[in-house]
């Protein structure tokens, strides 16, 4: 191989097809440097093998792996987050449940609270939510996952990130684990707050086919099928989730609250209310929006 700079790299063909951001952050990782390094140093000569791996680099990008699956990063709510095939690539939309939980949590500090993140996958959010609460010591934290390959990596997030925390993981279908529901009875028999986050498959399992037809979508070939897609226009996950909860709670204690996060899309507001509310009839529900304005976030008090 010829020896090449980096500037003749970043404009040969095999990056032709990628935006100068993403060039220059899969260079940055490739060499192992900051992304301002990369620009400030065209001129560098790089060894047969950084030309090799920036070349593979930039063509899976080119058939549309995610950045964050090509460097093994990606940052959410300020922290960097170890992802793989495994897990879904966090998503700058889904920082609002961790603001909106913590927030809730910080304004009912004097209660004992118990917070599962159903559907982990990565552990963004609910690591995210422990790393913010860290000052506060009355509360219990909980990831699930059906997958082994999620479970993996959220752990693996949770000994880089907070070593010192507890966080119980449990393989489970939602809340079907047995260890993981005589767990939930047990907070529900006492008082306390428990507060459920799960951004569970949504994407209406039919869309599935023309999503990967259409260039702005087609990354989502990459993602695992098992994190995106369901039945039921997509609310399949969330029904069943409720269903389970209504079992849980028949012993549950008068005085305990029982607060839903769930991540939707925009038009899944009004239908995912109403199955909130033909399994509890009292819930009061509230919808939040996204920076772009789309329906992102519904909050049920059960
Ligand atoms: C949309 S991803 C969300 C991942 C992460 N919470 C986030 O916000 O980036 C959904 C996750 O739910 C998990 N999942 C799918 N079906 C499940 C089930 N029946 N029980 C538990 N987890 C499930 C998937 O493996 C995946 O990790």
């Amino acid at each position: 191989m010829t020896m090449q700079t980096l500037a003749n790299i970043l404009t040969s063909p095999a990056a032709c097809a990628l935006n100068t951001v993403d060039r220059e952050i899969l260079a940055a990782h490739v060499l192992q440097k900051s992304r301002s390094w990369v620009i400030a140093h065209e001129d560098y000569t790089l060894s047969d093998v950084e030309q090799q791996s920036l070349i593979s680099a930039f063509s899976r990008r080119a058939d549309h792996v995610p950045v964050a699956y090509i460097t093994n990063h990606k940052s959410f709510y300020d922290l960097d987050f170890y992802v793989d095939e495994n897990v879904l690539v966090p998503r700058p939309e889904s920082e609002m449940i961790v603001d909106h939980v913590t927030t809730d949590i910080q304004q009912n500090k004097d209660k004992n609270h118990a917070v599962i993140d159903v559907g982990t996958g990565s552990g963004c959010l609910i690591l995210s939510v422990t790393h913010t609460l860290h000052h506060l010591s009355n509360i219990t934290y909980s990831a699930v996952d059906i997958s082994d390959g999620a479970l993996q990596v959220a752990q693996k997030n949770k000994k880089i990130l907070l070593p010192q925390t507890h966080i119980a993981f449990y393989k489970s279908d939602l809340l079907r684990d047995t260890n993981l529901s005589d767990y939930i009875k047990k907070i529900l028999s006492k008082t306390g707050q428990l507060t459920l986050i799960a951004n569970l498959p949504y994407v209406d399992e039919t869309w599935e086919a023309d999503l990967l037809k259409q260039q702005d979508s087609i990354a989502l070939k990459h993602e695992p099928h098992i994190a995106l897609y369901a039945p039921k226009q997509g609310l399949f996950f969330y029904q069943q989730l409720l269903s389970q909860l209504v079992a849980l709670c028949r012993d549950s204690h008068a005085d305990h609250v029982i607060k839903l996060y769930l991540e939707i899309n925009d038009h899944q507001k009004d239908s995912l209310t109403q199955i909130i509310k033909d399994h509890f009839p009292h819930a009061s529900v509230e919808a939040h929006k996204d920076l772009a304005n789309h329906h992102r976030l519904i909050i049920a008090k059960l």
